[in-house]
């Protein structure tokens, strides 16, 4: 199970002012709990159940079976919450690394170049996709499934449509249409499930299982976390890791800690860091007193944004995620002194939890508040219970900031100004 260790901010704020916090929210943490906060028809994804039944999970574990057992490379194409979640698990767990297919992810980039590289990497190989989009408006995923049926028409001949899975919406113009007049296999992107929240549906779980990981262990650990978070908020006036966690975050900005450092230690759970940036950036950036979220890998950041964050400006606070991967490996012999020699019959495993304290101890001690997440092992299970418990956490926190948590209108700006650019470029 997850742990959560709020001790590292008893410098910053005063005793028992989570608590207080907790019991003055009463109203708004008992709306969040109810699903009764924000617009109730993006709500699907509140209950893991929903999107999990049994007929869809056979279904996704056939369609995956047979694109694993007939691809060589398998294009992930999605952008935004629709390929994150899956991206975590996958290389979270390292299945990228084992055996087949080859995992290529389209759609998430509007590089020419990048575009161009997937393309060279296709030829000799039997290709498969799943397009993902839950509105097929989005610029990224349609213009990579442009480039990718074509490839693939030209390949295999009218035959291709076999190996493309779309998931997407109900609608004119929408991936269920277009699978339909084109003879693709089609999954439903939920109608009441955002992007970002998607994890615990087709979306994230069908290429999760092409690759090979255990959907089922993952979906336990995101419905033992939902059942546990509920019932322990119901019971518990003290709360839970999700709302303690909002609340924690929502008094350090008020104290004037305006962004938040995530702080990993696996290079492989780097997605995992950019999905939790994803989450909370997209869901509460709303107003201005949202936290700001940045993210860095130790120890390499170390020496680099690290001694920004021993003696640079104290605005922000950090978050650990203590998720660690044993792997014995004991340091050689080495025939001159390295300088190594005090490592030596230990084996490297030792490192990475001693730089967390080390580095924690030495932020913690230079005035930054500390927050920790901690788990005794890191697999599918773990990775579903910490998804749920942040979804439910970054809804708490919309509501104390008195934002929508599932609309991201401020993302349109860009994509007005990005139709005028390439309007006038032509
Ligand atoms: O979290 C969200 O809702 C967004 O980040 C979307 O996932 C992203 O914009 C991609 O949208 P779509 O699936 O419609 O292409």
């Amino acid at each position: 199970m997850i742990k959560f260790d709020e001790s590292g901010l008893d410098k910053t704020l005063p005793s028992g002012a989570i608590d207080k916090f907790i019991a003055d929210n009463k109203k708004i943490i008992t709306e969040v709990l109810a699903g009764q906060y924000g617009m109730a028809d993006a709500l699907g994804w509140f209950k893991v159940a929903e999107n999990t039944g049994a007929p869809l999970m056979e279904k996704i574990r056939v369609k995956a079976a047979e694109i694993k057992r007939d691809a060589d490379v398998f294009i992930l194409a999605g952008v935004g919450g629709s390929n994150r979640a899956a991206q975590s698990v996958i290389e979270g767990m390292e299945y990228h690394r084992k055996g087949k297919p080859k995992i290529l992810y389209m759609g998430n980039t509007l590089s020419a170049n990048e575009i161009n590289n997937c393309l060279e990497s296709f030829e000799g190989k039997s290709v498969y996709a799943n397009i993902i989009a839950k509105n097929f408006a989005t610029l990224e995923p349609a213009l990579a499934f442009r480039v990718i049926r074509s490839w693939m028409n030209k390949k295999y001949g009218p035959s291709y449509s076999s190996r493309i899975t779309v998931t997407g919406s109900y609608g004119k113009g929408q991936l269920a249409d277009i699978a339909q007049s084109n003879g693709y296999s089609f999954f439903e992107f939920p109608a009441a499930v955002g992007g970002r929240f998607s994890a615990f549906t087709a979306v994230g779980l069908l290429p999760m299982a092409v690759m090979g990981a255990d959907i089922e262990g993952f979906v336990r650990g995101g419905l033992n976390s939902e059942l546990r978070l509920k019932s322990g908020a119901k019971s518990d006036a003290g709360g839970h890791e999700s709302v303690r966690y909002a609340a924690a975050r929502h008094l350090l900005r008020q104290k004037g800690f305006t962004a938040e450092a995530f702080s990993y230690f696996e290079p492989s759970l780097q997605m995992l860091a950019r999905w939790w940036l994803q989450l909370h950036g997209e869901t509460e950036g709303k107003n201005t007193q949202a936290v700001l979220p940045t993210m860095s890998c130790f120890s390499e950041d170390l020496h680099a944004i690290g001694q920004y964050y021993q003696e640079g400006g104290r605005f922000f606070f950090e978050t650990f995620l203590d998720f660690f991967k044993p792997k014995k490996i004991n340091l050689p012999a080495s025939a001159w002194d390295d300088g190594l020699s005090y490592l030596e019959g230990k084996s490297l495993d030792c490192l990475n939890p001693a730089v967390s304290k080390a580095t924690s101890d030495a932020h913690y001690g230079a005035g930054v508040p500390v927050l920790k997440f901690s788990a005794d092992k890191v697999d599918e299970e773990t990775i579903g219970e910490f998804m749920y418990m942040q979804m439910l956490s970054t809804y708490f926190s919309a509501a104390f900031l008195g934002v929508e948590p599932f609309d991201q209108n401020g993302v349109e700006s860009y994509k007005r100004n990005l139709a005028r650019e390439l309007t006038f470029a032509t």
